[in-house]
């Protein structure tokens, strides 16, 4: 199957990634929001990213517009009616997916396949809804997807062979690293991630330490890049509390249980960096 021309739902903070990514690899891209606004702040978002591959000398000015004039805007789902291949960047939400996904059965071509970047959610219920299961996969970048190498690529039950091997083309064309995996809750990385996430969550409801220690520890004595505070404010709260929700009911396991503390500074519309407060204050 050859995928040439992709559309991508969802302009926020990885729909403008995965949109680059794409456009970068030579892919004509749609990216699609429900208001003008989201897109302009999606193509922002990608322009500056651009402009500092230019200032660093990774990118050429020729280049950079290349890559900006392979990006349209749209705002209406029908644009999906010519397009290979769909990837959904919505909010993490089954009634929103399974929404956005019915309609999009209705709309692309027959051939077309139906990926979905969900953190968590199960690639099997939604693709039920469609008339296409056999064509909807789940394609899993990364936070920041045109820094981050790994594509964890999802196969329904009822995914094909030559579907999951079109989506790894493409992701190899993208330069990224797909790795198999079955669907199962929150897949490998946020089954393994997001519980660790959850715990410095509590250790800080606990008074264990403070959020800049807790950070610290696993920083400088775990090696990782990042401590998992700092993290879960990149990612956004609320689409961790989503994950952690998904692994509790999906998985029956109370070691899954959401820290109440999450929850809280959900409710508050503390998401993390995207909102401008999570566990840290971001100018
Ligand atoms: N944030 C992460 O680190 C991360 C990593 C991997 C996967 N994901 C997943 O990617 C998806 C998007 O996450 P995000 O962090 O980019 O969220 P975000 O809140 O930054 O962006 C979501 C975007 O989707 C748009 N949207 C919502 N409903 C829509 C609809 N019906 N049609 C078109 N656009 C719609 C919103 O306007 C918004 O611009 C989620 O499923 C999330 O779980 C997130």
């Amino acid at each position: 199957m050859n995928i040439q021309k992709v559309m991508v739902i969802g302009a926020g903070q990885m729909g403008a990634g995965i949109a680059q990514v794409c456009a970068q690899a030579g892919f004509d891209v749609k990216l699609n929001d429900m208001k003008q606004a989201f897109y302009e702040r999606g193509i922002g978002v990608i322009t500056k990213n651009l402009t500092r591959d230019v200032e660093k000398g990774r990118k050429t000015e020729e280049e950079k517009a290349a890559v900006l004039g392979r990006i349209t805007m749209s705002l209406d789902m029908k644009d999906a009616h010519d397009v290979d291949i769909i990837i959904e960047a919505a909010v993490e939400n089954m009634e929103i997916k399974q929404s956005i996904f019915k309609q999009l059965d209705e709309i692309a071509p027959k051939h077309a396949i139906l990926a979905t970047n969900t953190s968590s959610l199960p690639i099997t219920e939604i693709a039920a809804v469609t008339n296409r299961p056999a064509q909807v996969i789940g394609m899993h970048y990364m936070n920041p997807v045109p820094v981050m190498k790994l594509v964890e690529i999802i196969r329904g039950l009822a995914t094909t062979d030559e579907v999951y091997q079109a989506v790894e083309d493409m992701t190899k064309k993208l330069e990224k690293t797909p790795v198999e995996v079955n669907d199962f809750p929150g897949f490998i990385s946020n089954r393994i991630l997001l519980p660790m996430i959850n715990e410095a969550v509590y250790a800080l409801y606990e008074g264990v330490a403070t959020k800049e220690a807790i950070d610290d520890v696993m920083k400088l004595g775990m090696n990782h890049p990042m401590g998992p505070l700092t993290l879960a404010d990149f990612i956004g709260l609320d689409t961790c509390l989503s994950i952690m929700e998904v692994l509790h009911e999906g998985l029956g396991d109370s070691k899954y249980r959401p820290c109440p503390l999450l929850r809280k500074y959900v409710a508050a519309g503390w998401l993390g960096k995207k909102s401008g407060r999570g566990f840290y204050v971001y100018e």
